[in-house]
């Protein structure tokens, strides 16, 4: 029932055959080996106050219910009622004492135990309500007010997968000793394409900028002519992860954010005795980056998001504004106003992005399209330690971190899940 993905993936030579993108069984396959034991973005503290407060989102393609007990612990809950399988939790976020099931009115608590069952004497008398607990996810971690879950209870903790791609995260969830918050609600978008386009451009691909961005770079330069054509040699580097991460970043000996008010109120002095010079010449502001599989973020603007897969032809993007806790209301708002103006649902880079992902997917189903590789070969060999950035990194230009997102996707493609062992 599994299938060796390894044909369709040469991570050494650069070639990967879109079958990846649109193949229904490799798809499956991917919700039982990929999304049912890596780390997956879940929420961010912020949302969570008092217990009660909850969140619902998806694991892969299963609804999860998040959500604070009484201990102020966040835990997590397949969002799917025990009796028979209704969506437990319709609501988008809230706050509640117990969630109760609207089919025929099982209630939950904030433990997940099953507390209520209507005309519970009907039941057979060894029926026992701790049976039926709503399922839980058994591994749920925060990395500085991000929350991951996990289905594998036996997966590494959070910050070992992270591995070296805490430094380049810290960039941004860093600067402020009081933490980041996330302001508003969350923006949802679908988008024609695989879920794998977008979080492997997010993880490598600075190259598509000068190009897919080039109408939206005129509307920002002074001079309305967009980028001067020495802007294809700046200079930068790409961190290359085993575990699939991917970031890429222009260095700047000046480091600055977009938004004037955000530039403005910041300390880069203070900045660089807190992140260290390298971090704030780099992966503080301009770069793009990918938890593997399927969270991304910006720095310069905030923007957090997951690729969620809904099908091998469709992703549903949601996307946060995510801020320093410190900043006053005014600097907030202008981050969040940039933030919408750039890579909001209607944002004049965001929508670049996305049209080129749909059309790589409207053609991959034709039989001989589907037998040409596409290549993934910019900067073979050029993964080194450059003795300034943690782990390994490539050239700001290069494919060196796609490569590495392949080759981790088609490893644990092909090793047994947690819930394949011992069987
Ligand atoms: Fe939930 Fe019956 S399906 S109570």
């Amino acid at each position: 029932r599994n299938m060796d993905v390894s044909t369709f993936v040469d991570s050494n030579g650069g070639l990967i055959d879109r079958a990846i993108y649109n193949e229904p069984a490799i798809y499956a396959q991917e919700q039982r080996r990929i999304f049912a034991r890596s780390w997956l973005f879940l929420a961010h503290t912020s949302q969570f106050k008092k217990p009660g407060d909850f969140f619902t989102t998806f694991m892969g393609e299963d609804p999860i219910i998040v959500t604070m007990d009484k201990t102020k612990k966040i835990r997590a809950y397949l969002n799917s009622c025990r009796h028979r399988g209704v969506r437990l939790c319709r609501a988008d976020a809230g706050a509640t004492k117990m969630f109760t099931c609207s089919y025929h009115g099982w209630s939950f608590d904030l433990a997940g135990a099953l507390k209520t069952v209507p005309n519970e004497k009907a039941y057979p008398e060894d029926f026992d309500k701790n049976k039926w607990s709503l399922i839980e996810v058994p591994n749920v971690q925060e990395y500085k007010g991000l929350i991951f879950g996990n289905w594998d209870h036996e997966a590494e903790p959070l910050e070992e997968a992270l591995g070296d791609m805490r430094y380049y995260m810290d960039a941004m969830l860093d600067r402020d000793p009081e933490g980041t918050e996330v302001m508003g609600g969350v923006m949802k978008w679908e988008l024609d394409g695989n879920w794998k386009l977008a979080a492997e451009q997010f993880a490598t691909d600075w190259y598509h900028v000068n190009m897919s961005h080039a109408s939206a770079l005129m509307v920002l330069s002074p001079t309305g002519k967009g980028p001067k054509p020495e802007i294809a040699a700046t200079p930068g580097r790409q961190f290359v992860s085993e575990n699939g991460h991917g970031a890429g970043f222009p260095t700047h000996p000046k480091s600055r954010f977009d938004a004037r008010p955000v530039h403005e109120y910041y300390d880069y002095e203070m900045l660089r005795e807190r992140l260290g010079d390298a971090a704030v010449e780099g992966p503080m502001t301009t770069g793009h980056a990918t938890v593997f599989p399927n969270f991304s973020y910006l720095p310069v603007n905030g923007s957090i998001r997951v690729w969620h897969p809904k099908g091998p032809n469709k992703i549903e993007v949601w996307a946060w504004v995510l801020v320093d806790k410190s900043m006053p209301d005014d600097v907030k708002d202008a981050q969040r106003l940039y933030n919408l103006r750039t890579f909001g649902p209607s944002g004049i880079f965001e929508a670049d992005d996305g049209e080129n992902w749909s059309e790589i997917q409207a053609i991959s189903g034709g039989f001989v399209t589907n037998r040409v590789p596409l290549n993934f070969q910019m900067g073979i060999g050029s993964e080194r330690e450059d003795g300034v950035y943690p782990g390994k990194t490539s050239e700001l230009y290069s494919d060196a971190a796609g490569r590495a997102f392949y080759k981790h996707w088609a490893k644990i493609m092909n090793t047994p899940a947690w819930h394949e062992r011992n069987k």
